[in-house]
């Protein structure tokens, strides 16, 4: 029932389940010898604790949702609540999912490297799980739907990085990689442009609430920021201190120019209350906080590895290999 299989020995009902996935799935589990991905397993087929509870989070707001909905929580339009829910948990998932590889790579943690694929799709699943949720709010009227989506600006802009979600999500799999090869990585810097219009659409309909919309572009602006400096600044406690300033200053400035373009509220007090700390820290003060935390978490490892008589991980001068070679710290592999 099982040739060609394993089943790590769990007996007949795990042989049974095998076979039963692979009749359904045939294409997907047929081909190679290893079990059905599920996401709890690592890639050899163990159940991760890491994983199991990652997942348990990635479920977390929806499942809350649930019950709120169930329990009469989401208000007097529900379907809305819950779309607008839904939009933000797409948001943070998906800077969460681009923040695992410089996470993994400051604080030397080479484990969660490899949970990118699971909270990659899990983003595109809220993304979809948004979309069936705005058909919802329209009754399911298809025609009136897609024009929406047509003529409505804000919608188009999400709409289209849906698709790129979506394109993304599809061509995740080990064999999309191996078909792709190199190309396959330039693909996937497409998820930076998607992340920019996921952003706009949250501006696009946050009219004048734009709290966490800013601190998205400045977290977004940090994460584009660190990919762009030269390999060996990227482990650099200066180079990644100097970031927070930078991180701070482009989540001020969208701010300015979207209250200065889109709206009649004075843009240039806006911008200066980002210095006036009386009124409580505005969105591009966190973004630059929140920056920080990274390599400060990282200082007592790098302290500890200068006093043993190495460099830093990862800069320039010569020092014994980091914990985690580049080329396993770019692979995207879940
Ligand atoms: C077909 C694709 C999409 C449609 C039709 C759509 C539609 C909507 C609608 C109708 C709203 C609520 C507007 C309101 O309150 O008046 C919304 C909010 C939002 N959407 Fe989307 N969206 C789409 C894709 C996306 C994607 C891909 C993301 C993230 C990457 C996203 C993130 C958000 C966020 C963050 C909000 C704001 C939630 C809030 O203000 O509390 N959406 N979207």
């Amino acid at each position: 029932m099982t040739r060609g299989y394993r089943t790590g020995g769990r007996g007949e009902i795990g042989d049974m389940i095998q076979a039963i996935l692979r009749t359904a799935f045939p294409p997907a589990l047929s081909r190679g010898t290893r079990p059905f991905p599920w996401p709890w397993r690592d890639r050899a087929g163990r159940l991760s604790a890491l994983r199991a509870v990652v997942l348990a989070l990635l479920l977390a707001p929806a499942a809350w949702l649930l019950v709120t909905a169930l329990t009469e929580g989401l208000g007097p339009e529900p379907a809305k609540a819950a779309l607008r829910e839904i939009g933000l948990w797409t948001i943070r998932l998906l800077l969460v999912t681009l923040a695992v590889t410089p996470l993994g790579r400051i604080l030397a943690a080479p484990r969660i490297l490899a949970l990118r694929r699971m909270l990659g799709l899990g983003t595109l699943a809220y993304a979809l799980l948004h979309l069936l949720l705005y058909a919802a709010y329209q009754d399911f009227a298809l025609p009136r739907i897609a024009s929406e989506i047509a003529l409505r600006f804000y919608l188009t802009i999400g709409f289209v990085a849906l698709l790129g979600l979506a394109v993304l999500g599809w061509t995740s799999t080990d064999g999309w990689m191996r078909k792709l090869g190199r190309r396959w990585k330039r693909l996937h810097l497409l998820i930076f442009p998607v992340a920019a219009l996921g952003v706009f659409h949250f501006f696009l309909q946050s009219k004048s609430q734009l709290w966490e919309a800013v601190l998205a572009a400045g977290l977004l602006a940090w994460l584009i920021l660190w990919r762009l400096l030269p390999a060996e600044a990227r482990l650099h406690p200066v180079a990644l201190l100097l970031l927070a300033p930078a991180t701070g200053l482009a989540a001020a400035g969208v701010e300015y120019a979207w209250y200065a373009l889109a709206t009649n509220l004075p843009a240039g007090r806006i911008l200066a209350a980002n210095l006036d700390v009386a009124f409580g820290l505005r969105p591009a003060v966190w973004a630059a906080v929140a920056v920080v935390v990274p390599p400060l978490l990282a200082l007592p490892g790098w302290i500890r590895a200068r006093r043993a008589g190495r460099t830093a991980p990862g800069s320039a001068a010569p020092g014994p290999a980091p914990a985690h070679p580049p080329a396993a710290a770019g692979n995207p592999a879940r």
